[in-house]
């Protein structure tokens, strides 16, 4: 396969992914479509949380030891979790890389590295080797800008900022308020300032990829190009543009495609929170007897390892199962991007993450927004204020305030009119991946580049 590829193109690019579902999944996909386009991928990756091979045998899979500890990987100190990749990492990486460069025939030149923004340790590895590298972002353009701002605000004394001040608008990032801002949500205020200036600061690399569609963020993407004063491609959904192959960590249920099969056109709400997002007991109750108590269909997801305390479905509360019989599914995992294509969801109960965020406006479908944390409230404001395709949900919501949410969603007239607007959005982005628009051309544009190193 190897010397096939080399054939077909002689350019190699190499990958470094973050070891988390969502990076890794985008990060996979652009592999997808740039391998489509003639490069050889070489995916260089951590043993932690390893994408598998045999999902993707056109790809070349390097592993990077990580030397990770059950605590680094637990991630319950992200920031200790996240230097200790970027320290553990450099070295093998280089090491790997070095060899591969001196190895490789004139036919197999290694183009360029382009690795994700959590993985930031790869571009002094680039620049050791006289690589060029690009620099990828998993979230929308958005949530970079703000971390600009966020830095910004907290050089100015205004971070922390005080509980009066959550809902104003934050001057000069529209549509955003204080509370909407990306801040991890963890551990001190200088922890997360440390780890946003890491995230955003990039100083030698050559370009920067975005997951995103032009113009649903017209305004983030400028100011950050301005700011960047580099070559910006927003590529987005990947999804749409990359090949469908499977990326997930988990083992996706497809059963609950037979069951979304029996239900009625738009009935269904599907629910899910992503690959991280951890729930307390009480929410996990909430939530059942909210969904319970609408009446409506659902699907829904509960993660093994999601609930703090217990990795066990039996923490649905007594009585739970009697009352919604057939009209409830729960899976562990699920073919999301196969479930929010079905006819039979109508809506989406999600954390807002960015690729769930994408994967469903691009079906058409609104949503109940819960953001947690970091860009999934950035994302969550697009999708209720901007957009106009979801309506918001405040943490510590208790089950008559999900059961309402629900049927404003899933029944009355202004769940109707937002699925209305998710599916003009659908078409809009359905349009930006054609040949000749805005995410087509920047791809182009993208292939132009890496061929000019
Ligand atoms: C995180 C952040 O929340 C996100 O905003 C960031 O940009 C990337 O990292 P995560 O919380 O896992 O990711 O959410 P999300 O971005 O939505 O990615 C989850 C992925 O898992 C999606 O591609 C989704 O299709 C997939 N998924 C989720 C499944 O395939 N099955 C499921 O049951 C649940």
């Amino acid at each position: 396969m190897k010397n096939q590829e080399t054939q077909r193109h002689g350019r190699v690019v190499v990958l470094v992914p973050a070891p988390f579902q969502g990076h890794m999944t985008p990060m996979l996909q652009l592999g997808t479509i740039l391998h489509s386009r003639g490069f050889s991928i070489v995916v260089a990756h951590t043993e932690f949380n390893s994408p598998n091979p045999l999902n993707h045998p056109e790809f070349i899979f390097l592993p990077i030891s990580d030397n990770l500890t059950a605590h680094e990987t637990s991630f319950k100190n992200p920031l200790d979790s996240l230097l200790a990749i970027n320290n553990n990492c450099k070295a093998p990486l280089q090491e790997n890389l070095a060899q591969m460069v001196e190895k490789k025939a004139p036919n197999e030149q290694v183009s360029c590295i382009i690795y994700d923004s959590l993985m930031y340790f790869s571009e002094a590895v680039a620049s050791h080797l006289n690589l060029p590298s690009i620099l990828f972002r998993a979230s929308c353009a958005l949530n970079l800008l703000a971390y600009h701002d966020i830095l910004r605000l907290h050089a100015e004394g205004q971070l922390p900022f005080q509980d009066s001040k959550a809902q104003d608008l934050v001057p000069g990032l529209y549509p955003l308020r204080f509370k909407d801002l990306p801040l991890p949500g963890f551990g001190t205020s200088e922890d997360s300032v440390k780890l946003i200036q890491l995230l955003s600061n990039f100083t030698t690399s050559s370009a920067l990829i975005c997951n995103t569609v032009d113009n649903l963020e017209h305004s983030a993407v400028s100011k950050l190009q301005q700011h960047y004063q580099v070559p910006f491609f927003s590529i987005g959904p990947l999804h749409k543009l990359a090949s469908a192959s499977s990326t997930s960590f988990l083992k996706e249920d497809t059963n609950c495609i037979e069951w979304l099969d029996k239900q009625a056109p738009r009935s269904v709400i599907y629910v899910s929170f992503g690959s991280l997002t951890i729930m307390n007991k009480t929410d996990l109750t909430e939530m059942a007897w909210g969904l319970a108590n609408s009446g409506q269909p659902f699907l829904w997801v509960i993660r093994p390892g999601s609930v703090h305390g217990s990795e066990l479905t039996e923490l649905l509360p007594e009585g739970f199962e009697e009352k919604v019989g057939e009209r409830g599914c729960t899976v562990k995992w699920a073919p999301q991007k196969e479930v929010l294509a079905h006819g039979a969801v109508g809506g989406f109960w999600s954390h807002c993450g960015w690729n769930s965020t994408l994967e469903s406006i691009s079906e058409g479908v609104p949503m109940i927004c819960k953001p947690y944390f970091v860009d999934q409230k950035v994302n969550a404001r697009y999708l209720s204020y901007i957009w106009n395709v979801g309506l918001e949900l405040e943490n510590d919501s208790e089950r008559g305030d999900i059961e309402r949410a629900i049927r404003r969603l899933m029944v009355d007239k202004e769940g109707d009119e937002m699925r209305q607007r998710a599916i003009d959005m659908k078409d809009k982005i359905e349009a930006c991946v054609q040949k000749g628009s805005s995410s087509y051309s920047s791809l182009n544009n993208l292939q132009e580049f890496i061929l000019s190193f």
